[in-house]
């Protein structure tokens, strides 16, 4: 515990839970399951970004297999760059056209033994990552509503 300054009342118990606050904080980030959510806001209460998030969001719970940086490994396909998004590919049962696509597959296969355990923010924000990093023009933030529009060639 930090040191609890003398600062009477309200205002002590104000730096305890400040300190509570940072330390939950710090938990959350380590070792966590996909099945934990984000609200687009980080701990310190500022919003993030699309992309930002998609960072967070694919390194929980996608690089371990595609790598830091999308460029695959093993059995995992690249993500982000040369080779990544063919429009077919031995293993896959569907087309990749758009990005409305690329969110169907993920959300039905991915991550292999979890599929379908992130929230659809979740796969929306990693998507926005990869696709941005693609090289992709991508609206302010990919969404449901805009992903039919964003091809991935
Ligand atoms: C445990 C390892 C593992 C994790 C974790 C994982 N993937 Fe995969 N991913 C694979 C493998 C293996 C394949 C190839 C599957 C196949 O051949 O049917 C694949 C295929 C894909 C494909 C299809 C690529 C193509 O060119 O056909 C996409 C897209 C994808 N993963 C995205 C993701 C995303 C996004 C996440 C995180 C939410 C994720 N994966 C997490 C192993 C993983």
């Amino acid at each position: 515990m930090p040191t609890v300054v003398r600062l009477g009342g309200m205002a002590r118990w104000d730096v305890i839970a400040s300190a509570l606050g940072a330390s939950a904080v710090l938990l959350a980030g380590v070792g966590c399951g996909p099945k934990m959510t984000t609200v687009g806001v980080s701990g310190d209460g500022i919003p993030r970004d699309a992309w930002s998030r998609g960072v967070y969001e694919y390194n929980r719970n996608c690089a371990g297999c595609h790598g830091e940086n999308g460029e695959g490994e093993d059995d995992a396909p690249p993500l982000i760059g040369e080779g990544a998004w063919p429009q077919t590919r031995d293993g896959r049962d569907m087309a990749f056209e758009t990005a409305a696509d690329a969110y169907a597959y993920v959300k039905e296969n991915m991550p292999p033994m979890e599929a379908g355990e992130l929230a659809d923010g979740q796969y929306w924000v990693i998507l926005h990552y990869l696709l941005k990093e693609h090289g992709r023009k991508l609206p302010a933030e990919l969404s449901a509503e805009n992903a039919a529009g964003v091809t991935l060639r």
